[in-house]
């Protein structure tokens, strides 16, 4: 089978690939020429481990291209995917819509045979229709189905993700289209994979619920953190102790300084538009909104009281940028809330990230950006862990302590105890948690 990808983003280039390593042959499109270009040079323009490999086996196989132009892409294709961004919209946070549609108005100058147009971008109820109307109305005799496919991978585990996923969604009206989108699947179909068919509309909503829903679950355990702050309870055992709960589960249940990235942000506040757009608000996503939003703004207070309340003339020495670990994506990433609220509170920031440095610099100017951990934390008056990359779960504490003014740490992602901080003589600060251990108590 053939395929063409259009965008080679973090979900384009990731399913493209992945595609590939299941015998299809895949031709990734992207108007960014500087990407495509680099694609073909064999570097990937962004940080998923594994993808290097496995893009670079696939384009060896004769299995893997990448091209600017969308006509050489479709040429003979089963189906052709939209991969681009559907960011918020300026304003009023619909989803801008405006790459898909014009990348459906580029597939409709290039359809010479029966094509099945799948929409793997996150899209909000009704876009697949408007798609099949754009392509329609320019190309009244084209031979074409429009098939919805939310892509559920996460970002710093993409690959596994899409190789072994807990379930694929397809959406599509035509028998033809749906035998199509198997094919593509076979893989996933033997390894017993769930694939749940259904309309395109129930297709795009499924993907907006379950991301709100785990949008949900995180905000709830960070207000449950907050109160387990007011009366000496411990979020980390709270949610161990629901989670275990077969009807809650533990995945999601980690208190943290609020949900961001390139999903989470930007489908929770669409999905609230498209309720109130159709006089159906969905208000517990509503009040997620409005609670994490504040909530990232509110983290820069707890770094500025761990430091008595002031940070006057004071460095703060910020352990990761990027929105979660193993990814350089900065997108809507907790660190852009905090970051600039320290330096307006006066502080100089010397920061290291193990991968989003690159985009962070161009996001957040004043920061000295530094070569590891230890070099952020060089002189600093306090440090606070904003991302809970490995390397940080493991600091040499005494190294730590040498190298601060004062031994001051805010862990805004749990990774450290607060009986192990205690005993190393930090002043710790974290989410949710008694700065003295109650922790950990054997049964
Ligand atoms: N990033 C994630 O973890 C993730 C996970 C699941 C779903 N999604 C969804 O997948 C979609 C893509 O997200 P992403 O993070 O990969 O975006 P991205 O911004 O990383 O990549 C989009 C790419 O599309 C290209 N593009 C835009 N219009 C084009 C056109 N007409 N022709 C060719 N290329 C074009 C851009 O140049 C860019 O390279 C979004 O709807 C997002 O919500 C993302």
């Amino acid at each position: 089978m053939r395929i063409a990808m259009i965008g080679t983003g973090y979900v384009g280039l990731v399913s493209g690939a992945c595609f590939s390593e299941f015998g299809v042959e895949v031709c990734c499109v992207d108007k960014d020429a500087g990407k495509i270009e680099r694609l073909k040079r064999g570097e990937i323009p962004i940080y998923e481990p594994g993808l290097d490999d496995l893009v670079a086996r696939n384009v060896a196989a004769g299995r893997l291209s990448f091209t600017t132009e969308l006509a050489e892409a479709m040429a003979g294709v089963d189906a052709v995917f939209i991969a681009v961004g559907t960011p918020s919209r300026r304003g009023d946070g619909h989803a801008d819509l405006s790459y898909v549609y014009g990348a459906a108005e580029e597939i409709a100058r290039h359809l010479d045979h029966y094509t099945v147009v799948v929409t793997k971008s996150t899209v909000p109820v009704g876009t697949g229709r408007e798609v099949e109307r754009i392509i329609r109305a320019a190309r009244p005799d084209a031979a074409f189905d429009v098939a919805s496919n939310p892509e559920f991978l996460r970002e710093g585990s993409a690959i596994g993700d899409f190789m072994r996923p807990d379930r694929v969604v397809i959406g599509a009206g035509s028998d033809r289209a749906r035998e199509v989108m198997r094919q593509l699947y076979r893989p996933l179909f033997l390894i017993e994979t769930p694939i749940v068919m259904t309309a395109l509309e129930t297709a795009e909503l499924i993907k907006y619920a379950a991301n709100a829903f785990l949008a949900v679950k995180i905000t709830f355990i960070n207000e449950i953190a907050d109160l387990c702050e007011k009366v000496g309870a411990n979020v980390h055992d709270v949610a161990k102790g629901m989670g275990l709960d077969g009807r809650i589960g533990r995945k999601f249940l980690h208190a943290g300084p609020g949900y961001g990235g390139s999903c989470f942000p930007k489908d929770t506040l669409a999905l609230v538009r498209t309720g109130q757009d159709h006089d159906s608000p969905v208000r517990i996503v509503e009040t997620v909104v409005d609670v994490n939003d504040k909530r990232k703004k509110a983290m820069a207070q707890r770094v500025i009281d761990a430091c008595g309340g002031s940070l006057a003339g004071r460095t703060v020495a910020i352990l990761g940028v990027s929105f979660k670990p193993n990814t350089d994506d900065m997108r809507d990433a907790p660190s852009l809330d905090i970051i600039p609220a320290l330096q307006t509170a006066g502080a100089s920031v010397r920061a290291f990230d193990p991968a989003g440095m690159h985009e962070a610099a161009k996001l957040l100017p004043g920061v000295t950006w530094c070569e590891d951990s230890y070099q952020a934390l060089d002189g600093a008056d306090c440090v606070a862990i904003l991302t809970e990359w490995n390397e940080f779960r493991a600091l040499d504490l005494k190294r730590v302590k040498a190298l601060l003014k004062r031994p001051v740490m805010i862990d805004l992602r749990n990774v450290y105890s607060p009986a192990d901080m205690a005993a190393a003589g930090f002043t710790y600060t974290s989410i949710g948690r008694p700065a003295q251990a109650n922790e950990d108590v054997a049964p």
